[in-house]
């Protein structure tokens, strides 16, 4: 068991020497202290994200993944905007225990996301939001096709992440992760939207990307 972080700084530290197999175990160490930790310093990342949605969804009980969804810091914000209808998946079962407690999910799922398909059933959610997902050693690039199966035709995908992790991290860096987005547009499976960022320094910056889904063609499992 690893100690716990005094501050967000110690935190930062601790998740860039972490590889992606034993990134969620980090998570799991962190569960109890995230919250207090990490909360704080989102506030403008939580702010864009959360007027995108409201301005994209005024359905309240739409059907919402809350993708690795942690200890429920952004489901929360997206439970107090009237939200009722929110599921979370997240790879660290002691942080999905932590956000079980906030009594905000309908559903909780443990599942660690790697090169293959997800247990998600085709067009099952209105909208899927990733609120510090793509960080470093965190979710593969990959996962953005399993989203467009596990959302309607129609429905949203709202990614937002610290932009620095785009250029700071091999998995997503030298234009992969804007490769991976833009394939996905061309074969029409979705749209871009919006890509909007904070007003920060490099080090804080979040990026906001909104995708509307096209049309689903098929595969139950499209990453194996
Ligand atoms: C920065 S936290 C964000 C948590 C939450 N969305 C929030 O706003 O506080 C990143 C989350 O991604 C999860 N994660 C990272 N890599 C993952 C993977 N490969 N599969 C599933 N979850 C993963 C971690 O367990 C962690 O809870």
């Amino acid at each position: 068991m690893m100690s716990s972080p005094k501050d967000v700084a110690d935190w930062q530290e601790e998740i860039v020497s972490a590889t992606k197999k034993t990134v969620c175990g980090l998570y799991d160490c962190y569960s109890e202290v995230y919250n207090k930790i990490v909360g704080s310093f989102q506030d403008d990342g939580h702010r864009l994200t959360i007027s995108g949605i409201c301005a994209l969804i005024p359905n309240k009980s739409s059907r919402i993944l809350d993708f690795a969804a942690g200890t429920g810091l952004f489901g929360k914000i997206l439970h107090s905007n009237g939200y009722t209808n929110i599921d979370a998946l997240d790879g660290s079962a002691l942080s999905i225990e932590q956000a079980k407690n906030e009594n905000i999910y309908t559903k909780l799922m443990v599942e660690f996301v790697e090169d293959k398909g997800l247990s998600i059933d085709n067009d099952s959610y209105d909208a899927l939001v990733c609120y510090g997902g793509f960080a470093y050693n965190h979710l593969p690039v990959t996962v953005l096709s399993e989203w467009i199966r596990c959302v309607k035709p129609g429905g949203y995908i709202i990614n937002s992440f610290r932009i620095k992790w785009m250029t700071n991290c091999p998995m997503y860096n030298e234009g992969k992760l804007e490769t991976e987005m833009e394939r996905l547009e061309k074969e029409k499976k979705w749209t871009l939207i919006s890509k909007d960022v904070t007003d920060a320094d490099d080090d804080t910056c979040v990026v906001m990307y909104v995708h509307q889904v096209k049309k689903f063609h098929g595969q139950t499992t499209p990453l194996n």
